[in-house]
């Protein structure tokens, strides 16, 4: 049955260029599930953006003597261009600073504390003493006092996932010049998790087929819940919607609180651009709506407990009941929290001088986007902690993308044109040809059901399974030393080019622009997979970048479908350059390997 699907992808910070964990973790696998979801005949709706808000981006602004604004711009754009490059089926990728979404956050706001979920209370905030101002909770490292890790940070452990305050750190230190903050009293908003903590379990109880690492990390997280503050000290967010705060300069909403509801306002965003601006309801207040939010393990703390949170008290579901707001309607908390876990790039070494890091946007440039998106499908993080490395790419590339599927592909293809100029006619299948053919098809309930979970790692192996007894079939059937025989021949040539449409169809997902040209080079015409476009829109009197795309037109569907005897081939070009072994050795000219 046709579901109204809701693929929630993580949100960049606007703090500088993406390197490619952060793709690794949310944008590849968000989107390869979101292609597979419509080719499988769902609605989809892909939205998120760039996250705009809080002190990461106000910290970046001073290093290069901009605004906080004028920070926002620059990165939102440049990571649009990655994203799109990378081919990321956004149906919206927009942004945080949108009156659109200070509007959303606000109302979100005032109904959680018209239900009573958020509470005004004094705090110990953290003060530089050499500069007088607030520091940022983030900015500010010491002890976790839970778990006895070092390097906590005054929002969170990274260790442990636990909440904390800058002044629960045992030996805090700020992270800008080293100096221990000063802790004075201030007043603030905090989200009342202890009277939603009862719905979060039941609920939390009903989520049982999410990754077992997710799931476990979310029930450890329910037992230490406190309040959480939800405002900060500081110029740069969304203003506090209540009067004596609305116009106090110094107060803004804390940048997740505001960050987690772009996934709202951006389908409110995305209706109102579609012409339907009661669309996002079938995503958000449906029966037949389901959620998926993708991010790095990092994040799902705020996806699993303080989103769903949020939801429950907006809904009017925690233990001070209440009521919705007119405008969202009662709505649906997440089908699944889909997590990552981290990308890391020691064996890659980069120097420090180019950050130290391999940006997205670098890697485009030389590899294109497939060869990123392969790599990360088959040897990415999806459930433990992997680490990149130039040598595996080199492997990755050369033994599997091109050897195997590429060399498919063009053997196939060319022998195909060169001997008939067209897709042969089959004449009577051998044994050989049915179990090859049939294995071929049987792989799209099982390939399907592996993404359908977000199983990509496994989904690319099995496709790829299916690519090597495709390469077998033609070393055992020999094609090339039918010349005498040129029925049987055409046969094979039919059977060999059937599986390398069906199989370019289980990799559509994967990687969506090959797929698009071996759709032409086996006779197809139109749109197999659609891409994202970079497109100005304007609210107001102010114009900003966006993705978007016309994916309900896209051809792709997830079934085997009958190639066409006769239609005409040209001689095919080759799919995936192979790489310079050289390349793992020293990695490319913008992120070299150190060699001390
Ligand atoms: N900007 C955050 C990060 O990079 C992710 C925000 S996800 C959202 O870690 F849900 F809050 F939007
Ligand atoms: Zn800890």
């Amino acid at each position: 049955m046709c579901a109204n699907i809701l693929a929630a992808v993580a949100w960049p910070y606007a703090n500088g260029p993406r390197h490619i964990g952060h793709v690794s973790g949310f944008g590849v696998p968000a989107d390869v599930f979101s292609r597979y979801m419509r080719m499988a005949g769902h609605d989809v709706l892909m939205v998120s953006g760039t996250d705009e808000h809080g002190t990461a981006i106000q910290v970046k602004a001073e290093q290069e003597g901009l605004t906080a604004k004028q920070t926002a711009d620059k990165y939102h754009q440049l990571i649009a261009e990655d994203l799109q490059g990378l081919g990321l089926s956004y149906d919206l990728y927009t942004r945080t600073t949108t009156a659109n979404h200070y509007q959303v956050v606000q109302e979100m706001f005032s109904t959680l504390h018209r239900n009573g979920y958020i509470v005004a209370q004094t705090q110990q905030g953290a003060i530089s003493p050499s500069t007088e101002r607030t520091l940022p909770d983030r900015y500010i490292e010491g002890t976790c006092p839970i778990c006895g890790f070092d390097g906590a940070r005054g929002d969170q452990c990274d260790n442990c996932g636990n909440q904390l305050d800058p002044i629960d750190l045992i030996n805090p230190v700020s992270r800008i010049n080293g100096e221990v903050p000063e802790f004075r009293e201030t007043e603030h908003f905090f989200l009342d998790l202890p009277a939603l903590a009862e719905s979060l379990g039941e609920w939390l109880d009903t989520r049982e087929d999410w990754r077992p690492n997710v799931l476990r990390f979310s029930h450890n997280l329910l037992k230490e819940l406190r309040p959480r503050a939800i405002t900060r000290d500081l110029d740069w967010g969304v203003p506090v919607p209540l009067d004596g705060w609305r116009d106090q300069p110094m107060k803004r909403i804390y940048v997740w609180f505001d960050a987690v509801i772009g996934y709202l306002s951006a389908s409110i965003e995305w209706a109102k651009r579609s012409g339907d601006p009661d669309a996002w309801k079938q995503f958000w207040t449906n029966d037949n709506a389901r959620s998926y939010y993708f991010m790095g393990k990092d994040n799902i703390v705020f996806h699993s407990v303080i989103w769903p949170g949020m939801l429950l008290g907006v809904n009017g579901d925690g233990a001070r009941g209440g009521e919705p707001s007119d405008w969202f309607g009662a709505l649906d908390l997440p089908t699944e929290v889909v997590s990552s876990e981290f990308l890391t790039m020691r064996g890659s070494k980069v120097a420090s001088s180019r950050g130290g890091a391999i940006l997205v946007g670098d890697f485009l440039r030389e590899f294109g986007p497939d060869a990123l998106r392969y790599y990360i499908a088959v040897a990415g993080p999806e459930n433990q902690d992997t680490d990149f490395t130039w040598e595996e790419f080199v492997r990755r590339i050369n033994f599997e993308l091109a050897n195997e599927w590429g060399n498919l592909v063009n053997r196939s293809i060319s022998m195909a044109h060169k001997n008939v100029g067209a897709i042969p006619e089959a004449a009577g299948f051998s044994d050989e040809d049915r179990q090859l053919l049939e294995a071929s098809k049987q792989s799209f309930d099982t390939v399907g059901d592996l993404l359908g979970a977000a199983k990509l790692k496994a989904a690319i192996s099995e496709t790829m399974r299916i690519v090597s007894l495709a390469n077998k079939y033609l070393s055992d059937q020999e094609p090339w030393k039918l010349k005498h025989d040129p029925k049987r021949r055409d046969t094979v040539l039919h059977v060999a080019l059937q599986v390398v449409s069906d199989c370019n169809t289980l990799m559509t997902p994967f990687l969506p622009h090959a797929a698009q040209k071996i759709f032409e080079a086996l006779g197809g015409a139109g749109v197999w997979a659609a891409q994202p476009q970079l497109r100005s829109v304007t609210e107001g009197d102010t114009s900003y970048t966006v993705l978007q795309g016309d994916y309900a037109d896209e051809l792709a569907r997830w079934e085997s479908i009958p190639i066409e005897a006769g239609r005409p081939l040209d001689k095919p070009s080759p799919l995936f350059p192979k790489l310079d072994e050289k390349l793992g050795e020293t990695g490319p000219s913008w992120a070299p390997i150190r060699t001390d």
